[in-house]
């Protein structure tokens, strides 16, 4: 069997599209939607992904302003600065770029962003809103990782198994909770499972977040399955590689997501659509 391939870039295209057209529906209103992103610090991927959510958001209609400060910023500097973007009505979404320097508390600077402007869905409220099935921004990653399913017919996953391999609180654990408001019979499997494998040959679709090298590999799914693949790592020649063996899951899948290619885009274009979404909310 040769896998079909779940195509990131065409569909955050699409969805790009779509997040273009609410745009000017808004600006028709008179409402500009605007994401605030602020990096602190010089950490070299940091200033990629922020340079790279101001340009998507750029070109796809939404204003979006970068704000670097040093890494010796002062976390109360910090609050500060958010507190007043969370008071500035013309501010519909702010993101603060992960990690913080070591002296800031990651966990307290993502809590002092309002709520209705988390676009990253990182917030506890955020976190909250999904646990209970209550609208809320969903973290950006498993949300695309639900966009990609959705592309290819899986929208409700009554009947379906779903293995999660990873716990993170913003893939790993947002992810079981998605897969189970879509009706999917969810395991999460994490560094303590003792038998991987076991695991993964139930599901229908096996979604991969652990960041490391062949985490899952062909004798570990059944024919057939959907394998996303979250990871974004580095091979011994350099190269982008997932957390999954492409090459030999394609011999197995039904449908695998690249890396490059699948699920990154996504979770670029998801952000997006939470601005707009925020911007929607704020202005109803
Ligand atoms: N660092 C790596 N990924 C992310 C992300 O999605 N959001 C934020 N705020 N920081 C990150």
């Amino acid at each position: 069997m040769t896998a079909h391939l779940i195509d990131g870039n065409a569909l955050a295209q699409q969805v790009r599209g779509e997040v273009a057209r609410r745009v000017t529906a808004l600006k028709d209103r008179g409402v500009q939607p605007y994401l605030a992103v602020i990096l602190v610090g010089d950490d070299p991927a940091s200033q990629v992904y922020t340079r790279n959510k101001v340009a998507d958001s750029e070109q796809t209609g939404l204003k979006a302003t970068l704000e670097r400060y040093p890494a010796d910023l002062p976390e109360a500097a910090l609050l500060a600065r958010i507190a007043a973007l969370n008071a500035d009505d013309s501010v519909h979404g702010i993101l603060v770029q992960l990690p913080l320097p070591p002296h800031m508390d990651s966990h307290g600077v993502i809590e002092a962003i309002a709520p209705h402007k988390d676009v990253d869905g990182f917030h506890v409220a955020s976190a909250g809103a999904l646990m209970v099935g209550q609208p809320g921004f969903r973290p950006c990653t498993p949300y695309g990782c639900m966009k990609m399913l959705e592309s290819i017919g899986m929208k409700d996953l009554k009947g379906k198994h779903a293995v999660v391999i990873g716990r993170s609180n913003i893939v790993g654990k947002p992810m079981a909770l998605m897969l189970l408001a879509a009706n999917a019979t969810v395991t999460v499997c994490h560094s303590g499972t003792p038998d991987l494998k076991a695991q993964t040959l139930q599901g229908d679709i096996v979604v991969a977040a652990v960041g490391k090298r062949n985490v899952l590999t062909a004798d570990m799914v059944k024919p057939g399955a959907v394998v996303i693949d979250v990871g974004m790592n580095r091979d011994d020649a350099g190269k982008l590689c997932g957390d999954v063996d492409f090459a030999g899951l394609k011999e197995v899948a039904g449908w695998i997501t690249p890396v490059p290619g699948g699920v990154g885009p996504m979770t670029r274009a998801m952000l997006l659509v939470n601005t707009i979404e925020a911007a929607e909310r704020a202005t109803g």
